[in-house]
């Protein structure tokens, strides 16, 4: 992820690239090979006055330490997600972030994702009325990576890995108070760190979110499923569009049984035409390097930094009661 921010900011139109720095000097050797300056240590990046802001993109449990070292020299801080691993690291991340007046955030990019922003502008429109439940998934069929993610002294598994994004997505799309949290891991290539995991998330308001993780889906379910009072959305996978599904006359004067092995259904019998209306909708709008336009126009106070310290410790809590829900093995009643 590195590379992708070096990369990034070489694009960039808000930001120049001062260099880079990595524990291993055959990445550093690479960088320099591409013309970009590798740093000889991390203290030599804290010492470059013209450095104003840091990307950190190490493994998860080195953002605490990298951070709260490159806030008390001065610097506005992003890290990658998981921003760290528990809510009390954070707090000590965002004191700092506080006591130095320096920016700190956390690179959660898939807010820039197509598919959730269809889903969130989908909920927002109130088009489904009150909404039942939302489902997001991501499946992958090539079980956890064999570096550090499968270790957990390391920050690993999937939900600290793909969990935090769609927990973040979630509580973008729903802005109610997280009222119960119930989560069960799965253990198929890896004991150590769960390489999936299911959740199910309550908010105050009735709605429940469904966030599942798969490393051995070889048939990938949905990307996002949300079920209204008024009609069904869903996402078949992130490259499709989101197709809505309306009910425009709750009550049929026809309804033609379906015919099943073991007899007629009439209750599970899909709807027709007459009484819903369909479409896909129109694919919003979206571009990730608007993270750092936020973040270079929060350093220089012309807006409030979009993920902000509040929405972190929140995805964090819940990432936490996630993880005291699996084990032991109960739905928690929170609130987050
Ligand atoms: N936002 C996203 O879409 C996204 C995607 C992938 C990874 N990530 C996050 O980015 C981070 C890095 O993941 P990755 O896949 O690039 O891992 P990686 O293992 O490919 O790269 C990590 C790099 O950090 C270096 N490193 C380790 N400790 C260091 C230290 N103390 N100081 C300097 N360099 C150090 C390693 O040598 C390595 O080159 C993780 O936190 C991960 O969760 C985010």
């Amino acid at each position: 992820m590195g590379g992708w921010h070096t990369q990034h900011a070489l694009n960039s139109d808000v930001v120049e690239l001062a260099g880079i720095y990595d524990i291993n000097p055959e990445r550093g050797a690479l960088a320099e090979s591409r013309g970009i300056k590798s740093y000889p240590s991390f203290e030599a990046v804290l010492e470059d006055r013209t450095v104003d802001l840091l990307t950190i993109a190490t493994p998860n449990e080195c953002h605490k330490p990298l951070a709260i070292q490159a806030l008390e020299a001065g610097k506005n801080v992003i890290s990658e997600k998981p921003v760290t691993l528990s809510c009390d690291d954070l707090q000590q991340m965002i004191d700092a972030s506080v006591r130095t007046g320096k920016l700190f955030t956390v690179h959660q990019n898939r807010r820039w994702d197509v598919d959730f922003l269809a889903m969130k502008k989908l909920y927002d429109s109130g088009e489904l009325g009150k909404i039942v439940s939302i489902e997001s998934r991501i499946h992958g069929s090539r079980g956890i990576p064999s570096d550090w993610r499968g270790e957990k002294e390391h920050g690993g598994g999937m939900l600290y890995d793909w969990g935090i994004h769609l927990i973040d997505q979630i509580m973008q799309i729903v802005r109610e108070p997280v009222v119960s949290v119930y989560c069960r891991f799965e253990h198929t290539t890896n004991m150590e760190v769960d390489d999936g995991f299911k959740l199910t998330l309550g908010f105050e308001g009735g709605t429940e979110a469904y966030i599942e993780v798969g490393t051995i889906n070889f048939i990938p379910m949905p990307r996002f499923y949300m079920r209204g009072m008024k009609g069904t959305a869903k996402i078949e996978d992130w490259r499709e569009p989101c197709h809505v599904v309306l009910c425009t006359h709750w009550h049929e004067s026809e309804v033609i049984p379906v015919q099943t092995a073991a007899g007629l259904t009439k209750t599970m019998a899909p709807r027709d035409e007459v009484t819903t209306k369909s479409y896909d909708m129109e694919r919003p709008q979206s571009d990730v390097h608007d993270f750092y336009r936020n973040v270079v126009r929060a350093i220089d106070g012309i807006e409030p930094q979009l993920v902000d310290h509040v929405t972190m410790m929140r995805v964090l809590r819940v990432i936490e009661a996630s993880f005291s829900s699996a084990e032991q093995g109960q739905v928690l009643t929170v609130r987050i």
